[in-house]
């Protein structure tokens, strides 16, 4: 087995923290290099070892839980429990506990309006809910975890991580989405063989790709239910569009997508990295609208109609691709910066963009995050829905190809719409919330820092406040302050109730 350098530890609560490394006498190879301390259902810690020959040895030293009463699987992995005799004070174990999930919305509110300016409030949304070093550490040995266990059917696999884990935009809590790669052993990379004379491996013929996929997945799925430590409440979503298997990672708290076949999506996300790294902006807005839109029920954890985390990122590229000068390059800008070794073509999907980042030029754009964010819910306050498909390729609004209440084109298999499950309803509702933010955003009241003894929501806090929103709605707000012309055509349509344009 190729042992990833990590472990996971459940020490016994009984143990000191600076002891979990004595009790057990480990060999003398194995040397760790930092370990970090975490709290969920129990306490964890994520060891980093040297080498992967200092976990063999640890793993040699390791014994099976003899228990009387109930039978084990007998199946060996690195997440391991450690057993000792001293006592440790809870005081103790917390102080140096790193918490995996984000702050409450609550909290955080206090917090932003804590700070002297609307970019303030913004960089600090963006500081409280982006990943953790440690967070990160942890999803890469859930990865690993789980490749150990689909390596004893496909030795050569690989299981990578994609999506919000990886794209730069991951927030604490969020999913853990993974991608079991076979390539290497389905022979769909294998160059012909010179010599007439071949040795193939014989192999079960499938009816499609889709069903190898699902066969696959479905026996992982099985083996992550009945082997996995750890893993619960495992659930075969095979007839799914892209068929996945999900499951609760316990020691870490994450929940688990596992698909295969799907590298489309990691090009996606390696797609959005990009656009991350290209300007800090780019994150700073799509946390801040992430966050805005999570508070208001825009999107959810609960698979429907909503908006998607995905398509709301690509929603905050393709505007910042409006701006002028634009602060991030189209799709086919990168495409064509693309080197030879950049080229790919995945399933006849051209998915080519360039990787070094130094040939692509930065933007001179140097507005602020504040003016962006108060464009940004202008801009799709007034985007014209109903005619128009948002497209990060080209950079610019096409015409709808289809009758969607909202089209955001594929990036890379054109021919989808990321959006297709958003019903008119949901549409809707985000246009109304983008109108009222656009009108929160111009107040005075909003914009001013309060000060005094307590602290009081102003700036980005309302905007995450639903009952400031709500306010705006009703009318109570509007009546104290002149608006802009161009804000107050929006109050009218609200006012009116009339139907967003979309
Ligand atoms: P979170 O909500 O934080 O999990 O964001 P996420 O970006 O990880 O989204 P999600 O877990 O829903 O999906 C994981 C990845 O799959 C995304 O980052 C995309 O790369 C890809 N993906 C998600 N939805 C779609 C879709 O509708 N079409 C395509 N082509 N890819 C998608
Ligand atoms: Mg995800």
């Amino acid at each position: 087995m190729d042992l990833c350098p990590f472990m996971l530890f459940k020490p016994n609560v009984k143990s000191r923290q600076k002891d979990l490394f004595s009790s057990t006498a480990p060999p003398k190879s194995m040397i760790k290099t930092s370990s970090s301390f975490y709290l969920y259902m129990g306490m964890y810690a994520v060891v980093e070892f040297a080498s992967r020959d200092s976990v063999s040895s640890l793993l040699d030293v390791a014994s099976v839980p003899s228990n009387n009463h109930e039978s084990t699987v007998p199946y060996k992995s690195r997440l391991l429990t450690l057993r000792g005799p001293k006592e440790v004070t809870n005081q103790q174990s917390r102080k140096q506990n790193h918490p995996q999930t984000t702050i409450p919305i609550n909290e955080l509110i206090q917090r932003v309006s804590q700070e002297k300016s609307i970019d303030q409030q913004i960089v600090s949304l963006t500081e409280a809910y982006q990943l953790t070093e440690e967070n990160s550490r942890l999803r890469f040995l859930v990865c690993s975890l789980v490749k150990d266990i689909a390596s004893a059917y496909f030795p050569e696999c690989s299981v990578e991580l994609f999506g919000s884990s990886v794209n730069g935009f991951g927030k604490l809590g969020c999913d853990l989405d993974m991608f079991l790669d076979l390539d290497g052993i389905s022979g769909r990379n294998l160059k012909m063989p010179k010599s007439s004379l071949a040795v193939e491996y014989q192999m079960k013929q499938a009816a499609s790709e889709r069903s190898a996929t699902q066969s696959i997945l479905s026996v992982i799925g099985g083996c992550v239910d009945e082997f996995g430590p750890g893993c619960v409440g495992v659930q075969k979503i095979l007839n799914a569009r892209c068929p996945l298997v999900r499951f609760a990672h316990q020691p870490s708290g994450f929940q688990c997508d596992l698909t295969a076949n799907n590298r489309v999506a990691m090009k996606s996300s390696e797609l959005l990295y990009l656009y991350s790294q290209l300007d800090p902006r780019v994150r700073h807005l799509v946390f801040t609208v992430r966050c805005w839109a999570r508070a208001h029920g825009v999107t959810s954890s609960i698979p429907g109609a909503w908006i998607t985390n995905f398509s709301l990122t690509v929603m905050v590229l393709f505007f910042l691709q409006q701006r002028s000068p634009p602060i991030i390059p189209t799709l086919d800008h990168l495409r064509e910066l693309a080197g030879p070794a950049d080229k790919s073509v995945i399933e006849g999907n051209d998915c080519t963009f360039v990787s070094d980042f130094d040939r692509i030029q930065l933007s001179g754009n140097t507005e602020t995050l504040e003016k962006l964010l108060c464009e940004f819910f202008e801009f799709y306050a007034s985007f014209s829905f109903k005619q128009k498909s948002i497209n990060i390729r080209k950079g610019k609004e096409q015409n709808k190809p289809e009758a969607a209440p909202l089209h955001i084109q594929n990036p890379f298999e054109t021919a989808l719409n990321v959006s297709k499950n958003v019903n008119g309803t949901q549409l809707q509702r985000f246009v109304a919330l983008c109108q009222e933010s656009t009108w929160l955003l111009q107040q005075s009241d909003t914009i001013t820092p309060k000060g005094g003894y307590t602290v009081t929501a102003w700036g980005l806090a309302t905007l995450l406040l639903p009952s400031q929103i709500a306010a705006v709605k009703s009318g109570k707000k509007m009546k104290r302050e002149p608006a802009s012309e161009r804000i107050k055509s929006l109050l009218e349509s609200l006012k009116n109730k009339k139907q967003p344009r979309t």
